[in-house]
This record gives C-alpha cells, structure tokens and sequence, in this order.
C-alpha cells in the first residue's frame, strides 16, 4: 500500500531528501557500536528549520513517530529506530554562522560537525571548549541533545556550560527561537537548558549559539604509569591545585591499552606493564612544560611517564586513551555503561566493579576508562550477549549504592531508562513526565528514550 506520509514529505524536502530502500535508510538504523538497531518507517532530511516544521508537522498529522538524529555517534539507543519510527536526520543543517569575533560566539546548526566547528572558531582566533573523539562525525544538535561532555569538561564544562541560546521545533512543528546571544537573559523558564540533555523527547534542536572561549597556543601532554586509579587521583589532584591551565585528566587501564595495541598496531607505551594509565593536558598561552614536570616530579607514585609538546607526540599520546572506543568496538559488540561518582569513591567503585561483573556473569570481559578528572568512568564489558543485562544491573547497583549516576554523559537512551527509578525519586520522574506530557503530548518525539512506557 502506497504510503501517504511519503508523498508529504517528499514535497517538503524534495524526492531525493525521504529514503524508503532498506540499503539507503541502513545507515541510519543501527548505531555504530552494533548493539542497537531498529527499522525505520522511512528517512527523512530535511535542509533547514522550516522544513523540520512541517516535517514535524506532517508526522504528527500521522501519528508518526520521529526519532531525531545528527551524526547517530549516540551511544544509548537513543537516536536509532526501535521500529516503525520516522527518522529525522538533521545532518543538513550544517551553517555555520559568522564567529562573533567580540563576543567570542557563534551560531550554528544542528548538523555542523564538531570538527567543522573547530576549525571555525580556530580561524576567528577563538577555540569551543567541548572536545571528544567522535569530533569527525558528532554534530552539534546531537551534541546539546545529549548534553555530551568530553575530554574538556575538567575546564571548560559540558555542553550546557557553552549554550547561549537556541532554535527548535516543538512537537506542535511550531518553532521557538532564542539565538540574540545574550550572557545575561532571566525571562522565564530556560527552555534551552531543557532540550539539552532531552535527548530529543521535547523539540528538535535546530540550531544552537555558543560561547567560544580563548584559543590558548602552548600545550604540554603527560601520559603516566601509576600503580592504581587511586594513586592515578591523587597525581590528578595535585596538578589540578598547582596548574589553572589543566584542561584534561583522563584514566585507563591496561587491559585497554592492550585492545588498542592489538587493533590498532601501536608500540607498548612504557616497558613495564603499570596497574593504571593517567593522561593530563595543560594548555596555556605560554609554554608550561617546566611547572608541569615539576609537579610530577613530586609525586612519588609515578612509576614512568612520557612528556609531548609537539602536536603529533600529544596525538600519539593521545592515541592511546582515544583509539579505546574503536578497539572496544573491533574486539566485540560491548554494553557501554558510562557512569559517574563522587570523586572521593572513584578507586573504591573501580576496585570492586570487576568482581562484581565477574560475579554477575563469570566470564564477561570489562574494559574501563574514562575522564578521572570528572569522576566519569566508561565500563564498557565485552563477552555479553545484547540482551544480558545482569551486569549492567549489577553496576548500576554498585553506583547507587556509592552514591553516583547512572549516565554521566552519554544520556540515558533506551539502555539505562530501566535504572532511572536507581537515582531519581518517583517525585522527581513524576516532574519529568509532566513536562513530556506538556510539551509533547501525543509522544511523537522519541518515545520511550528515558522513560519508559507508562
Ligand atoms: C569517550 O570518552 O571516548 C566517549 O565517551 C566514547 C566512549 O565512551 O566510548
Ligand atoms: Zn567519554
């Protein structure tokens, strides 16, 4: 039967913009981790804000759930097609608008790049202070949606610390517009801050205006070897006190470096095998390599470290905290649990995670890392069936009992929704299901990611 919604669309964004053949809409369905995959209705791209409206209009006329997706780097289910939904990709809303060179700000779509923004703010002499390894194919609306943090939030904060204003569509296809790029605006509710973090259950982020902050010109890279993630903190600790230019503090272990020596061909960092890896960046405006060796120097719990200032010995350094997420992913389909706790019970969670993973299904293989800075680890656990989530409640277990969170900052998708109740109080789900309810009251816009089905 022909499929009325179809013709709409088309004469909205154009025959070649609504993909119905299964190889076209393929790379859409499933996420790049391989674990989530549903079949969408179709594929529809729109090319700018007016045309999500009415796309958004037209779908809701329907009855047609949409699920919104930029770059679908997503890691929580929560931008691919549980089955039957209408995807929308936001992919051509890639403008960049002029860097307001004074202001240091910038406006720009949905679909603009992480990457592309870089380079952006580079060429107008300012930098955007969220980074991460997904930078090539991440986009900016996907970027809000979930709040993503990153390798910078040690500084410079998430997502939400950048946003100044923003574009959506709300689920009635009207649109909201707050892009004056004001620091200071108190005039009712911060709707922005909402559909941050919304991963697209309240509007369709659009376009979004964002802080830059100054391009510093000196960077100092440390990669150490450490006995544990407790000695690993304290290192961390004491070049956060010493040094205001430290912009990023990560930790991993050395079952990780071991995947991404396998997979990616690099050399073994240091000669001896340490029971933990801790990466710091310090940038600056001038060179700060001595007052950073000099802070290392006085921490006794360094068994090797490696210094780089060049920008291809940082990369290489680099190389082995970032290239953890495709060797994760080349080894095997993994259940990604990002979770977060209070700095002061990191070691404690890490020590015993393992053995209760090990205890909930002998055999499953996790793999740590993550931003110690922020007290965010990513327990990634390979050797899991897809449907198994005996470990990930055992973990989830484990961070509520320490007192942490069950996302840090990948979202809650449809993976973790199950676990809300853990850390959010009914009172507290109660308030977010009213808001939903509010703006969003068919359930069009991706139904069931953080809540569940009532
Ligand atoms: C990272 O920190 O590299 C990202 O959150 C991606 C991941 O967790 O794999
Ligand atoms: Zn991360």
């Amino acid at each position: 039967m022909p499929d009325a919604l179809v013709e709409t669309l088309r004469g909205i964004v154009g025959d070649d913009h609504v993909l119905t053949e299964a190889d076209l809409r393929a790379g859409y369905e499933s996420d790049w981790t391989r674990r989530y995959h549903g079949e969408a209705r179709l594929v529809v791209r729109p090319a700018d804000t007016q045309q999500v409206g009415a796309v958004v209009r037209a779908c809701g006329k329907a009855g047609a759930a949409i699920v919104p997706q930029g770059g679908n780097t997503g890691l929580v289910g929560g931008s691919v097609p549980r089955g039957g939904e209408v995807v929308l990709s936001l992919r051509r809303l890639d403008n960049i608008g002029p860097v307001d060179a004074i202001a240091g700000e910038v406006t720009c779509g949905a679909g603009v790049t992480l990457a592309a923004l870089h380079q952006a703010a580079r060429e107008a002499g300012w930098a955007f202070g969220v980074d991460l390894a997904s930078r090539d194919s991440a986009t900016i609306g996907g970027m809000v949606s979930t709040n993503a943090g990153g390798v910078r939030v040690i500084r410079y904060g998430g997502m939400r610390r950048q946003l100044l204003g923003f574009e959506a569509v709300l689920a009635d296809g009207s649109v909201v517009r707050r892009l004056p790029g004001l620091v200071k605006d108190n005039t009712g509710y911060d709707l922005g801050q909402l559909l941050c973090g919304a991963e697209g259950t309240l509007g369709v982020v659009t376009a979004v205006r964002l802080k830059l902050v100054p391009a510093q010109t000196r960077r100092v890279v440390a990669l150490l070897a450490v006995p544990d993630l407790r000695e690993g903190l304290q290192v961390v600790a004491a070049v956060r006190s010493a040094m205001p230019s430290l912009e990023a503090a990560e930790a991993f272990f050395p079952e990780g470096v071991d995947l991404v020596i396998k997979h990616t061909g690099l050399p073994a960092p240091f000669a001896t095998r340490p029971g933990c890896f801790v990466l710091v960046e310090c940038a600056a405006q001038r060179d700060e390599t001595g007052e950073l060796a000099e802070v290392l120097a006085a921490q006794p719990g360094i068994v090797d470290s490696a210094l780089a200032v060049d920008a291809p010995d940082r990369a290489r350094l680099w190389a082995y905290r970032e290239r953890h997420t495709e060797s994760i992913n080349a080894e095997g389909v993994p259940h990604k649990l990002d979770v977060t706790l209070p700095l002061d019970r990191l070691a404690e969670f890490e020590q015993r995670v393992r053995q209760v993973i090990a205890d909930a299904v002998p055999g499953a293989r996790p793999v740590l890392f993550g931003h110690a800075g922020d007290g965010n680890l990513h327990v990634n656990i390979l050797g899991l069936e897809t449907d198994d989530e005996r470990a990930d409640d055992a973990v989830f277990h484990l961070v509520a009992e320490l007192g942490g969170s069950i996302s840090a900052e990948h979202g809650i998708g449809i993976a973790k929704r199950a676990w809300l109740p853990l850390t959010r109080s009914r009172e507290d789900i109660a308030a977010m299901r009213a808001i939903k309810r509010a703006l969003d009251p068919a359930g069009l816009l991706n139904p069931g990611v953080i809540l569940p089905p009532e």
